[in-house]
């Protein structure tokens, strides 16, 4: 069966996050490496942990639990503004070089974020990152209230998209993910 669609992870694949990184380093000068590591560690975690106990909460609201945590955790004092800041950063992300060499070029495909991310942010990183027009849809876990890898997410690009699962090529830069989509059926 040949490839009909392409469907991308955002955060760390199309998207890179080391702009946050840099301004943790700003707020918390030699701090911002350790900041970020354990924030989206526990960004993560935390995705897993609701979706076993049932408990959806979206992105944002994990997200900025995360930094909470992480920030407490290395004896970091959280200011709100600085909650504001980093969470407007994560809207700001600039899309890795190659993916805005690439993504225009492969219209052959149909094209799509599946993504944890809630809609607005989603909404608006891809907006401001210039990608809204190479892409056919932008699906996030948000539609089926439950987070990557839950089968059920995957499922969401079948149903979206309209193409067989075989039919799906997979692209994450997390492990997890990766073997989340292969484990469904995705072509990775
Ligand atoms: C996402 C995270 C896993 O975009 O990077 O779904």
């Amino acid at each position: 069966m040949t490839i009909k669609a392409l469907v991308f992870d955002a955060y760390g694949t199309l998207f890179d996050v080391n702009s946050v990184v840099a301004i943790c380093d700003k707020l918390y000068p030699g701090k911002g490496a350790a900041l970020s590591q354990l924030w989206r560690a526990k960004q993560i975690e935390y995705t897993w942990l609701r979706s076993l106990m049932g408990r959806y909460e979206d992105f944002a609201r994990i997200t900025a639990d995360a930094l909470r945590y992480a920030s407490g955790a290395l004896g970091l004092k959280l200011e709100a503004s600085h909650v504001l800041r980093l969470m407007d950063a994560y809207d700001r992300l600039a899309a890795f070089p190659d993916a805005r060499e690439i993504l225009p070029a492969l219209t052959q495909y149909r094209r799509a974020i599946l993504s944890n991310g809630a809609p607005a942010m989603l909404e608006a990183v891809v907006k401001n990152s210039g990608l809204a027009s190479h892409l056919d849809a932008v699906l996030s876990v948000d539609l089926v209230k439950t987070y990557k890898p839950d089968p059920r997410v995957y499922q969401l690009a079948i149903d979206r998209l309209g193409v067989a699962k075989a039919e799906i090529g997979f692209v994450s830069s997390n492990y997890w993910d990766v073997a989340g989509a292969k484990s469904f059926g995705f072509r990775i």
